[in-house]
């Protein structure tokens, strides 16, 4: 089963967004940088930091133009943001970015609710920002929401993802994030819905973006691996969520997806043990217990270690 496996794929880390704006609590900027220089000291590379969208529709993240500045800069190593519109692109200009993000749904009533504006005038929108921030230099990813399922059941048609998948692509995304944004997805469904782009799309052209709101993000990821998906989103300890998509939990948890990948042979360039460290700051920054299963694990055996130790000693 596992003969043609990729032998490195590339974790995208989208905690400090993804994860952060769905967070109850406001992380100060300070905690932000602190957590994504952990981050890049774990060894990720591709890091969401901020997003440019109304900060009356994402409070959590309203100090991004003042985050971007702050952070530490080194060859190879990329920050993106998120980016409604041309008013979010002048934004993450003056703040420095290298890297935007524009994100459409697959889902009319979801893409009416989150951005407010139906799926064609997303796209005519996307395109705008898309082709003013490669004028400027910029690198631009596109999202593609709701893949595998709506909250409220619907399920996009395959005609309706591969026809918005590709204007991203078209109009110079130089990559597609896929997103069971509420974490419905089942390894069959995967299976079907990756082999039939992966006929019409370059497997470096996509990307999964999983949440494990039912404890199937892993397996999805693990089918993706198979079909040669080398790019995956996940958020550190778990973190994560969407708060215009009621019942979406938190991503794919990095430790996770770095783990099993790392155990099967499959180098992710990510340190185990500083990736902990850096859950361990973000579990302290949003006051919450994070639901990362690999995350909890090794800090569960830490303390019974350190208990054991105490006694024996
Ligand atoms: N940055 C800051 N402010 C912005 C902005 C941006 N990128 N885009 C719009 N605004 C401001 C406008 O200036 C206006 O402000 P005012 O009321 O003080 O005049 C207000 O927001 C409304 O602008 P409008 O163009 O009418 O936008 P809208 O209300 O239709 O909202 C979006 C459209 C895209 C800006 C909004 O839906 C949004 O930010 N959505 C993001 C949701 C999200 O991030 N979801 C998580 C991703 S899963
Ligand atoms: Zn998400």
């Amino acid at each position: 089963m596992f003969d043609a496996l990729p032998p490195r794929v590339s974790i995208y880390e989208v905690g400090p967004r993804d994860g952060l704006q769905n967070e109850a609590t406001t992380v100060p900027l300070e905690g932000k940088v602190a957590l994504i220089e952990a981050l890049v000291a774990a060894g990720l590379r591709r890091i969401e930091a901020g997003s440019f969208v109304s900060p009356k529709w994402i409070p959590q993240l309203a100090d991004s133009d003042a985050l971007l500045p702050r952070l530490p800069k080194q060859a190879g190593l990329v920050y993106s943001s998120l980016v409604p519109n041309l008013k979010g692109l002048e934004r993450a200009l003056a703040a420095g970015a290298t890297e935007v993000a524009v994100f459409l749904s697959s889902d009319e009533t979801h893409s009416k609710k989150n951005i407010n504006m139906t799926i064609d005038e997303s796209i005519a929108e996307a395109r705008k920002v898309t082709e003013a921030a490669q004028a400027k230099g910029l690198g631009v990813r596109g999202y593609l929401s709701m893949v595998w399922g709506t909250p409220e059941g619907r399920r996009p048609t395959f005609e309706t993802v591969r026809r918005v998948a590709g204007a991203l692509l078209e109009m110079g995304c130089y990559q597609v994030s896929l997103g069971d944004t509420v974490g419905v997805g089942t390894p069959r469904q995967t299976e079907e819905l990756l082999e039939q782009l992966l006929a019409v799309f370059p497997a470096p052209a996509l990307a999964v973006h999983l949440h494990d709101t039912r404890g199937t993000a892993l397996a999805n990821a693990l089918v993706a691996l198979e079909l040669g998906i080398e790019t995956f989103d996940s958020s550190v300890g778990g973190l994560g969520g969407c708060p215009y998509a009621p019942g979406a939990s938190g991503n794919l948890a990095t430790e996770d997806v770095v783990y099993m990948f790392s155990q099967m042979g499959v180098e992710t360039g990510i340190d185990l043990d500083k990736l902990v460290a850096a859950g361990e700051r973000a579990q302290k920054l949003v006051g919450r217990k994070l639901s990362g299963r690999v995350f909890q694990a090794v800090i569960g055996q830490r303390e019974r270690a350190k208990k054991s130790g105490a006694l024996d000693g």
